[in-house]
């Protein structure tokens, strides 16, 4: 394996026709706050090995997360520099040398940020396929997104028909889910916040949020006060920081905080922690609870059972912002770390391209 010269902006030669080269993404600094393409490296090496008793894919779509950057630090578990990132991906097996893996059969697994993953039929899940369902959905609401929404509603929250809910970075993957399956649960009032006019718009024309605020526009604490005048049961926060004192503030008796993420800290790790009176959670009996998807897997199967038919029915879209070309995939991460997506950020190959004729 051989670094191309290429830092994240550029991009070797490849496409369909020329796979007998694989391509990794690493990462090559650290950043201290806001990474740039210069942390990233394409680096080009021969196709990986499969021993016997595992298969070779071809990615076709690639997710980017934000807990991408949390791993960028020199944190537990984070990313080694040098070396080829992980990330959710699905492909297809273009060889195998495993009963258990056809050629063609599309696959999920983690080996993501790279054209080609030799995979053990462990690695792997193989995808059920639903009528009229893209495989983006995979990775989108079907995936770890819809899982995070699912569970911080339906688990986290216990949100109950008719009550009241504010959503943080509403416009995001997560962020849309919510608001969407808040939806089909009967939620009451419906709000959120997203960073910029046009989102807060959208979200409201399209998702069917409510009312929703640009953070941008004022105090945090005064923007939810005007979009939310009698209160919420519910936070679903995927921010921190001053939206989340704005909330304890806003959140009426038994109200709940389900702690998603905290993405406004992760560029700024020097920015103050939030201030909210601690005496209102005892005085209001509120809850705050946080979670990690990976605790819920099990909860996949009644994910696909709650969402397919209504996907399928169009009672449900899909938020997605597709970027097409594997040579996007550095782009397509730091854009959705600036709040350039909205709805899910997904890279799609370019085989996959809907044609459009
Ligand atoms: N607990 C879990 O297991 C779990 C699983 C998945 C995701 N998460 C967390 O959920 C959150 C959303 O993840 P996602 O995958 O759906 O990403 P996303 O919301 O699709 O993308 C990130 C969004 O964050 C917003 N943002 C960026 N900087 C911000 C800031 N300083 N203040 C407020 N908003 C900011 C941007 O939108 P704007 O234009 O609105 O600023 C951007 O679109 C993240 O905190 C992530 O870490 C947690």
């Amino acid at each position: 394996m051989h670094p191309t010269g290429c830092p994240g902006g550029a991009f070797p030669p490849y496409g369909p026709g020329m796979n007998e080269t694989a391509i990794t993404v690493h990462q090559t600094a650290r950043p201290h706050g806001f990474p740039t393409t210069e942390h990233f490296a394409f680096v080009e090496s021969p196709l990986p090995v499969t021993p016997a008793g595992s298969a070779l894919v071809e990615n076709l779509y690639w997710s980017v997360d934000p807990y991408h950057r949390e791993l960028m630090d020199d944190v537990r578990g984070g990313f080694a520099l040098d070396a080829p990132l992980e990330g959710r991906a699905i492909g297809r097996v273009i060889a195998s040398r495993t009963p258990r893996l056809a050629e063609g059969e599309i696959v999920f697994h983690r080996q993501g940020w790279r054209t080609h993953a030799a995979v053990t039929p462990e690695e792997v899940r193989q995808l059920p396929r639903f009528d009229g369902v893209p495989l983006t959905a995979y990775l989108s609401t079907l995936g770890g997104t819809g899982l995070t929404a699912y569970v911080a509603l339906t688990r986290i929250a216990r949100l109950h028909e008719g009550e009241d809910l504010f959503v943080s970075a509403a416009a995001g993957g997560v962020g849309t889910a919510t608001g969407r399956f808040a939806r089909l649960l009967g939620v009451g009032r419906l709000v959120g916040s997203a960073g910029s006019a046009t989102k807060a718009a959208h979200l409201v024309r399209q998702v069917g949020y409510d009312a929703v605020f640009d953070y941008h526009d004022g105090p945090a604490a005064d923007l939810l006060g005007h979009v939310a005048p009698g209160g919420i049961d519910v936070f679903v926060d995927n921010v921190g920081g001053e939206q989340l004192a704005a909330a304890v503030g806003a959140l009426r008796e038994f109200g709940r905080i389900v702690r998603v993420g905290t993405i406004s800290q992760y560029n700024t790790p020097d920015a103050p922690l939030p201030r909210f009176n601690y005496a209102e959670i005892v005085e209001k009996s509120l809850r705050m609870e946080g979670f990690l998807v990976s605790n819920y897997r099990d909860l996949q199967e009644e994910l696909y059972e709650f969402a397919v038919p209504h996907l399928q029915t169009g009672r449900l879209a899909l938020d997605e912002t597709v970027v097409d070309g594997f040579e996007g995939i550095v782009h397509a991460f730091l854009g959705m770390l600036r709040g350039e997506n909205t709805g899910k950020t997904v890279v799609r190959d370019r085989t996959q391209t809907p044609s459009v004729d």
